[in-house]
C-alpha cells in the first residue's frame, strides 16, 4: 500500500511544452524538410506568409520579422530615428530588456511607477515624466495584460511623442477591442519559447501602420541594406529563419485556443484563490488578458517561494529588482522610494505555473501549497 505522501503530485513545473512539441513534431519536421529542399533558410517563403498572418491577427498594417523581442525594441527605436540626447519614458517593473533597448540606442530611460492593480505603467506618472527631451513613451503590457493604451495614446498625442508597445508577453491581448501591437506606432513581439506564442528559439516582430517605418525596419533588419551589397546606414542581422518561422506559423494557426486554456487556467487559480488573503492579477477594464503569467502578489511572498520550492512546484520571481535601482542604471541617480509601487511589487510578487497542458488537478496542488503558507 502507498504511503499519504506518494498520493501527492510529482510537483509542478512552471513550463512544459512537451504535450505540445508531440503535437506539432510532425507537422514542423515536414515544414522544415520543404525548407531545407528549398534552399531557402533565411527571410524565405514561411517568414514571409508568417508576417502576413501575423499582421492580419494583430490588426496592423505591418509585420517585419526580426531575431528577438529585444531586437524588435531597438529596431523600432531606431527607425523611429530615437537616439543620444532623446528620453523615453517606460516602466521600471519589467524585463531588463525593455529599458536596455533604450540605452543601446543611445537614449535615456526615464522610468515611471506602475498602477498597483495592474501592474502596468501609471498614466499620471508618465505625464509627469514628460520633458522637452522625450520622444516616446515605451508601454510594457506587462505578463500579458494590456496597459492603458487609451489614456497613453492621448497623452502621446498630446506632447508629439511616439508610442513603442513592448507586447512581448501579449501576443492576443487586447485593449478595448484591439489587440496588443496595433495601438503605437510600433508594435514589439517575442517568440522565446516561455511566450504565449513561443518558437523553438529566439525570434520577434515588429508591427506597424507607417509605410515609412517598415521600409526603414527592412533595411535596418539587414545590415542596413537597400539591396544586395549597398549600404545606406549600419543596421544589424537580425533576421528570422524559415525553421522558426514555419513553426511560429503551425502555432498562429490555434493561438486562440492556447489563449483560451491559458484563461482557462488562470480562472481556475482565481477561483481556488479567492478566499485567501492574498492579491490575484487584476486585468485591465475592457482589456482581455493573455496570461502570459500569473503573478500573485502576498507580503509573505519568500515564505511562499520556499514553500513552493519544497514542493517541486516552478515558480519565478518576476521581477526580483526594479530596473531604477539595477547597478547599470546608477549613474541616473535614482534612490529606493523613487517608484514605490514598483519597488513593493518586487518584494511581493511571485509568478506560479501556467502554460496551455496544465491540468485543474495541477493547478489544485499548487493552490493547496500556497493556502498552507
Ligand atoms: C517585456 C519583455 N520585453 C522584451 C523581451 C525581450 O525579448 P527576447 O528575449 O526575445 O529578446 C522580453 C523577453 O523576455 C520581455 O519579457
Amino acid at each position: 500500500m502507498s504511503k499519504p505522501q506518494d498520493q501527492t503530485p510529482q510537483g509542478v513545473p512552471y513550463l512544459s511544452l512537451q504535450k505540445e512539441y508531440k503535437e506539432l513534431r510532425d507537422e514542423w519536421m515536414q515544414a522544415i524538410d520543404g525548407a531545407g529542399a528549398s534552399g531557402a533558410f533565411i527571410l524565405g517563403p514561411n517568414v514571409r506568409a508568417f508576417e502576413e498572418e501575423a499582421a492580419a491577427y494583430i490588426g496592423a498594417k505591418h509585420a517585419i520579422a526580426v531575431a528577438s523581442g529585444t531586437d524588435a525594441l531597438v529596431l523600432s527605436l531606431r527607425a523611429l530615428g530615437i537616439g543620444p540626447g532623446d528620453e523615453v519614458i517606460t516602466t521600471p517593473f519589467t524585463f531588463f530588456a525593455t529599458a536596455e533597448a533604450v540605452s543601446l540606442v543611445g537614449a535615456t530611460p526615464v522610468f515611471a511607477d506602475v498602477e498597483i492593480g495592474s501592474f502596468n505603467i501609471d498614466p499620471a506618472s508618465v505625464a509627469a515624466r514628460i520633458t522637452d527631451k522625450t520622444r516616446a513613451i515605451l508601454p510594457v503590457h506587462i505578463f500579458g495584460n494590456p496597459a492603458d493604451m487609451t489614456r497613453l495614446n492621448s497623452l502621446a498625442r498630446g506632447h508629439g511623442l511616439h508610442i513603442i508597445e513592448d507586447a512581448a508577453q501579449a501576443f492576443g491581448a487586447q485593449h478595448s477591442g484591439q489587440r496588443a501591437g496595433s495601438m503605437g506606432d510600433c508594435g514589439c513581439f517575442s517568440f522565446y519559447p516561455t511566450k504565449v506564442l513561443g518558437c523553438y528559439g529566439d525570434g520577434g516582430l515588429i508591427t506597424t501602420s507607417s509605410d515609412e517605418v517598415k521600409a526603414r525596419l527592412i533595411q535596418l533588419r539587414n545590415h542596413g541594406a537597400t539591396r544586395p551589397f549597398i549600404h545606406a546606414e549600419a543596421g544589424y542581422n537580425s533576421r528570422l529563419d524559415e525553421i522558426q518561422a514555419a513553426l511560429l506559423r503551425i502555432k498562429l494557426r490555434d493561438i486562440e485556443k492556447a489563449i483560451a486554456a491559458r484563461r482557462q487556467v488562470a480562472s481556475w487559480y482565481d477561483e481556488m484563490l479567492s478566499g485567501l488573503d492574498l492579491v490575484t492579477p487584476k486585468p485591465a477594464v475592457n482589456g482581455r488578458h493573455a496570461y502570459n503569467l500569473y503573478t500573485i502578489r502576498h507580503p509573505r511572498r519568500d515564505a511562499l517561494r520556499e514553500r513552493l520550492n519544497a514542493c517541486k512546484i516552478g515558480n519565478s520571481q518576476c521581477y526580483p529588482q526594479p530596473l531604477h535601482l539595477q547597478t547599470v542604471y546608477a549613474e541616473l541617480g535614482y534612490k529606493e522610494g523613487d517608484l514605490p509601487v514598483a519597488e513593493a511589487l518586487c518584494y511581493e510578487t511571485l509568478s506560479l505555473p501556467i502554460f496551455p497542458d496544465l491540468s485543474r488537478a495541477q493547478v489544485a496542488h499548487v493552490c493547496e501549497q500556497v493556502a498552507e503558507v
